[in-house]
């Protein structure tokens, strides 16, 4: 008989239901499950009702039910070590364990470690002392950056146009406390200008495969006004990203990123997600993210040719080299549909209707459950609808097409997704 395989894909957002999407497509992969999942991921797989950081939870039920892998999507449980846990009971995860993540739970342990293998990022200092911050502070010119150090569900970040907007921003995080003990330190960093480019690199802790390079819009507004949000779209591959800049972005950052983890004794195994501006100066690093990126994940995936569980599991297993990966030569592109009032109040329990399906497309749920009455809304990203072809234009299209097939009160979307690189379109 045929080796057959079971996986537990932690978290409930529309990453989680691409990856479980393309595993579903795996003749080989008996059984998925899903910590906790959504309507979406409840069609391909099993929810579990335990939650994505109940860390001793995921735990005591892998103990049990032994599945083949684990996939860890979000990054609280990561830095929480829950990589660290499953591996210790004997379990093979997908995702770096808790001192891997720091690189993204702790904004100054990144730029430590960039700083010290000569990495391209914005100059910055890190501080638990506002004092030392305001005297810093007086160095940098405006636009400052400031960010609180530690988890922030994407919050920590304020762009201040003066050093008058930088001192409220720091007092409010390191005396004020809004994002708890993340902004007990906090980083001051040196505005870059250039456009962002999102690189996800699947490794093992030595060896790293590229996955295509991607875009996403984090603004909630067309022309990427208004708040910051989770991201309203993505679109992959980035026109940007030329096999040159690739090679030069692996060479200049990616291995000497893990070599700098080696050095730390860190064996980090999953994805290392480059947030990098391409600036007058070459590719600099923004930020590291420690797990697939959400939107991102829903237009990589599409484009994977090659099977995901042979790259995840040989990642878990801390062998990379003979693992051959495939990406279509064709595009993607992945629209949110959010609730009304998302990012700053959110409203939930609307009914969705889905209507027929679009060929090419897929219907990544984020933020629903199963209601009395059928599938409704119950996160601020609702889906991710992605569309895929022989270029950005067809993806485009095609998602698009999608979206006006689905209907709920209020729903939110971006017309300008994939912008930067078509123009000004869609109306
Ligand atoms: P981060 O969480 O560090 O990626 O920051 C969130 C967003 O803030 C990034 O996607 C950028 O748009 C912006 N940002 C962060 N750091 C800088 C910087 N040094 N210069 C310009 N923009 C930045
Ligand atoms: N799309 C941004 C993120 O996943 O952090």
């Amino acid at each position: 008989m045929a080796e057959t395989f079971t996986v537990l894909i932690v978290g409930g957002g529309g990453r989680e239901h691409a990856l479980g999407w393309r595993f579903a497509q795996d003749p080989r992969i008996q059984k998925i499950w899903f910590a906790p999942g959504n309507a979406g991921t409840a069609k391909v797989g099993s929810n579990l009702p335990i939650s994505a950081s109940d860390i001793e939870g995921i735990t005591r039920w892998a103990e049990k039910e032994k599945p083949g892998l684990v996939v860890v999507g979000p990054e609280v449980p990561l830095c929480a070590g829950l990589a660290d846990r499953l591996r210790q009971v004997g379990i093979r995860v997908f995702g770096p364990g808790a001192k891997g993540a720091q690189l993204e739970g702790s904004k100054s342990f990144c730029k430590d470690l960039l700083v010290r293998q000569k990495i391209p990022t914005a100059r910055a200092g890190s501080f638990s002392n506002i004092k030392e911050a305001l005297s810093f502070l007086e160095t940098l010119s405006c636009p400052v950056v400031v960010k609180a150090d530690g988890l922030a569900a994407g919050k920590g970040v304020v762009i201040a146009e003066s050093h008058g907007e930088a001192k409220q921003a720091m007092t409010e995080m390191m005396e004020g406390r809004v994002f708890g003990e993340a902004g007990a330190r906090v980083l001051l960093e040196e505005f870059l200008i250039g456009e962002e480019l999102s690189l996800h690199a699947v490794t093992d802790g030595k060896n790293l495969v590229l996955l295509p390079s991607a875009q996403d819009h984090k603004r909630v507004g067309e022309g990427d006004t208004g708040l910051n949000t989770g991201g309203m779209g993505a679109y992959a591959p980035a026109p940007r990203a030329t096999p040159e800049l690739l090679l030069e972005v692996e060479k200049t950052i990616l291995r000497p990123t893990l070599a700098g983890l080696a050095a730390l004794g860190i064996e980090y195994r999953g994805v290392l997600y480059a947030g990098l501006m391409l600036t007058a100066e070459g590719p600099k690093v923004l930020e590291y993210n420690c797990r697939f990126g959400d939107p991102e994940t829903e237009v990589l995936l599409p484009l994977l040719d090659s099977p995901l569980w042979d790259l995840l599991l040989a990642a878990a297993e801390g062998d990379l080299s003979k693992v051959e990966v495939r990406t279509g030569a064709g595009a993607a592109m992945t629209v949110v549909m959010a609730a009304p009032g998302y990012p700053a109040q959110p409203v939930y329990g609307q009914r969705i209707e889905f209507g027929e399906a679009v060929p090419d497309t897929a219907i990544f749920h984020a933020g629903t459950k199963e209601g009395k009455g059928g599938v409704e809304v119950s996160g601020g990203r609702v889906l991710a609808v992605t569309g895929w072809g022989k270029d950005l234009k067809i993806a485009r299209d095609r998602a698009y097409g999608a979206v006006s097939k689905i209907d709920f009160q209020g729903k939110h979307f971006r017309r300008d997704i994939g912008h930067r690189a078509l123009g000004k379109v869609v109306s």
